[in-house]
C-alpha cells in the first residue's frame, strides 16, 4: 500500500501555459454509489460548488453518482490509484482495509438521530476511531469528513415485530462482520452485495430483505418490491468523506486550504438536509402504499437491542480496540 503513480491523474494543464504554479488548474473527479438527490448526493454537489467558487475556477470538480464510474467492488482502489480523487463511502465499505470502521456498524450505538453529531463528533470515542486511523493514512487516504445519511430501517416481505420474525430470512449487507454477526445474532442470514446489485436482488428474492434508511430505499425503488419495513432505528449509515492524499499533498497550499474548507461546508449542509430528505422519503414511501411501515414500541425495539447489544459490541471489542468498546458501553448507560 501506499506506493500510488500520480501519471495520468487529476493535475492537467501543466504544460498548457501553466508555468507559474498559480496558473495550474486541477481536476477531482468524486464518485459515489447513490442518487443525486440523497444526503450524500446532494453534499456532493454542494462540494462541487464551493470548491470551484473558492478556487475560481482552479480546480473543477467532476461527480459521478449512481455507480455510473465506479461501484463499491472498485471504487476504493480507484481512489487508491488515483483514478478519482474523493469518494464518500458508507464506513463499513473500508472495512477490508480499515476494519476498525466498523465501529459506525454497531447496532444500537445510536438511540435516535438526535444522537448522531455527538457520537460522531471528530473529538467522541467512535470519531477518533476514524479521523485519527492509521489505517486509512497507510492507504493514501486521507480523511476530510463525515457524512451522514441516517438511521437504518429493516425491509423484507414479512412483518418483522420481534427478532424472532427474522429466523430464517435472507438480509442484504454491506461488506461488514459487524453487519453479518447483527442478522446472525436475530436468526437470520447476511449475504454482502454492492449497492448497485440490492433493487435486483430483492426483485428477484435472491435475498429477502435488507437495511437502509429511507433516503436509500425510495431512491432505489426498493420499496416497490418490499412489502414491509420496520422502523427500527437500529443501526446507522454514515460516509467518510476522503481524498487521495498524494493528490492532496501536491495541491498548492491555498487549493489544499479551500478543499477542506469547502469539504467542511459541505459537511454541515449535509447535516442540515440528511434527516429532512430522509422523511421525505419516508412520505414517499408511505404514499406510494406498496409497503406497510411498522413503528415498534419502546419495548418492541428493546428486544431486538437485547439481542445484539452488549454481545456483537464486546465480540468485536478486537477488531475496534477494547478500550473504545469500553467507552461506548459506559455512554450507554
Ligand atoms: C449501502 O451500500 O447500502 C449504502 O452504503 C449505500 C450508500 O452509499 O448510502
Amino acid at each position: 500500500a501506499g506506493a500510488v503513480a500520480l501519471a495520468g491523474c487529476g493535475a492537467r494543464g501543466a504544460g498548457a501555459g501553466g508555468d507559474a504554479a498559480d496558473g495550474q488548474t486541477f481536476s477531482i473527479k468524486f464518485s459515489h454509489v447513490v442518487t443525486p438527490a440523497t444526503p450524500k448526493g446532494q453534499a456532493a454537489e454542494r462540494f462541487k460548488q464551493v470548491v470551484e467558487e473558492r478556487s475560481g475556477g482552479r480546480i473543477t470538480v467532476e461527480i459521478y453518482p449512481n455507480s455510473e464510474l465506479y461501484g463499491d467492488k472498485d471504487e476504493l482502489q480507484a481512489l487508491q490509484s488515483n483514478s478519482v480523487q474523493v469518494l464518500a463511502p458508507a464506513s463499513a465499505k473500508f472495512t477490508t482495509i480499515a476494519p476498525a470502521l466498523q465501529v459506525l456498524d454497531l447496532p444500537f450505538l445510536f438511540d435516535s438521530v438526535e444522537d448522531i453529531p455527538e457520537v460522531v463528533s471528530p473529538d467522541s470515542a467512535a470519531g477518533k476511531a476514524i479521523y485519527e486511523s492509521e489505517a486509512l493514512a497507510a492507504n493514501n487516504i486521507k480523511v476530510m469528513g463525515l457524512w451522514d445519511n441516517g438511521l437504518k430501517q429493516l425491509s423484507s416481505n414479512t412483518e418483522m415485530r420481534t427478532p424472532e420474525s427474522l429466523a430464517g430470512l435472507s438480509f442484504r449487507i454491506q461488506p461488514s462482520d459487524v453487519l453479518r454477526s447483527q442478522f446472525e445474532s436475530w436468526g437470520a442470514s447476511a449475504t454482502p452485495l454492492a449497492f448497485a446489485e440490492v433493487y435486483n436482488a430483492l426483485q428477484q428474492g435472491v435475498v429477502d430483505g435488507q437495511e437502509n434508511p429511507y433516503s436509500n430505499i425510495e431512491s432505489q425503488n426498493m420499496h416497490t418490491v418490499q412489502s414491509h419495513i420496520t422502523a427500527s432505528d437500529h443501526g446507522y449509515i454514515g460516509y467518510v468523506l476522503v481524498i487521495n492524499n498524494q493528490f492532496f499533498e501536491s495541491l498548492p497550499a491555498d487549493l489544499q486550504a479551500v478543499v477542506q474548507e469547502s469539504a467542511d461546508e459541505a459537511s454541515a449542509y449535509n447535516r442540515e438536509v440528511a434527516a429532512t430528505l430522509n422523511e421525505q422519503a419516508r412520505t414517499t414511501i408511505e404514499e406510494a402504499g406498496t409497503t406497510t411501515i411498522l413503528e415498534l414500541s419502546p419495548e418492541e425495539r428493546q428486544a431486538f437491542k437485547d439481542r445484539v447489544v452488549p454481545s456483537v459490541w464486546q465480540q468485536y471489542a478486537d477488531v475496534l480496540g477494547p478500550d473504545l468498546i469500553d467507552a461506548l458501553l459506559a455512554e450507554q448507560n
